[in-house]
């Protein structure tokens, strides 16, 4: 069974990405999507959105991160891939998920899933890009706003070449809505030979073992959940239970003194409180504690508070 951590644009960056493997339990990161359109990005690009290329492309505890595309231009697909490659990425995942409104405007992201004509095309110019020791993996959801072409999707996948699948099981219209459909990421296992990872909906041991049953995969890709009970890959494991709120917090302490030193220091208060609203999913605590630092805007007063409380 492997467990991956999933993208999560403006969400998993790099900071988290670091405090969540650090806690340990995931096989493999897949970074925030990095948008191509019609150029070769600068390497700063890479660097902005995977900090870790600077590191061999690994977490500081050694979780390799795969960097993510998304994009529906062959070509620049392939050079951007090609790219990422050279700069130390793990592989290469695409997005043909993502539900931006802007993104789906300019035919990105889940926008594809209406063509699989497109995402074959796509798929197979960066794996022709990618050296064949490196993986080209994808990320779908079911369809745009139907799931009869889920299979159609998949198999243009495999046809291109790709070594593996990450399948969130809705349709880009259910969007977040519970529940996920895990049972249609079975039929498509029936119909490709692609190794396939599941995601959507598993926030405990028991969502796992149901996706498992219903999915028929072991490797599952964590995505919200992962954010709400940090410990959570160990916990889908069942090596663990849910980490303690006096450990969530000791948590946010470690994770606020990673922030505040990153580039990324001003969207500090933002991202705590971000972060705190999907804790409360599971600790009451956070809802105490996110209704206390919501009116605050100031870094030093927000990490007292964490400190004191
Ligand atoms: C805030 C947020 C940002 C996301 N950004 C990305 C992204 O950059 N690339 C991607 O493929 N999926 C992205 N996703 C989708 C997740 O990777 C995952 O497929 C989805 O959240 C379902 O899994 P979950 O139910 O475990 O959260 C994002 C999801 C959220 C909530």
């Amino acid at each position: 069974m492997r467990v991956i951590l999933a993208p999560m644009e403006g969400v998993a960056d790099a900071p988290m990405r670091a405090l969540l493997t650090s806690v340990g339990g995931y096989d493999l990161v897949v970074s925030e999507f990095i948008r191509v359109v019609d150029q070769l990005l600068p390497e700063k690009v890479f660097f902005r959105l995977c900090a870790e290329l600077k590191y061999q492309c690994h977490t500081p505890t050694g979780t390799p991160v795969r960097l993510q595309l998304l994009g529906q231009h062959p070509n620049w697909m392939a050079e951007n891939a090609l790219r990422a490659i050279e700069l130390g990425s793990h592989g290469v995942d695409i997005n043909y998920g993502c539900p931006a409104p802007m993104v789906n405007r300019s035919n990105g992201g889940a926008a594809l899933l209406k063509e699989p004509e497109t995402i074959y095309q796509v798929t197979k110019a960066v794996r022709e890009a990618v050296p064949q020791n490196k993986p080209v993996s994808a990320k779908i959801r079911l369809g745009w706003d139907d799931k009869s072409r889920c299979i159609e999707i998949a198999q243009a996948i495999e046809s291109a070449g790709a070594t593996e699948l990450t399948v969130h099981a809705r349709t880009k219209e259910e969007a977040y809505r519970p529940p996920a459909h895990w049972q249609y990421i079975s039929k498509i296992k029936q119909h490709t030979k692609l190794p396939i990872i599941a995601n959507g909906e598993v926030w405990s041991r028991e969502d796992y073992l149901k996706c498992q049953q219903a999915s028929g995969c072991d490797d599952v890709m964590l995505g919200r959940g992962a954010l709400t009970v940090p410990n959570l890959a160990h916990v889908v494991r069942g090596q663990q239970q849910a980490m303690s709120w006096p450990e969530v917090k000791a948590l946010l302490v470690h994770y606020s003194d990673f922030e505040i030193v990153s580039e990324k220091q001003k969207y500090y208060p933002a991202r705590i409180k971000q972060w705190l609203r999907f804790i409360s999913r599971h600790y009451p605590e956070a809802e105490q504690l996110f209704l206390q630092v919501r009116v605050l805007k100031d870094t030093d007063q927000i990490l007292s508070l964490l400190q004191e409380s």
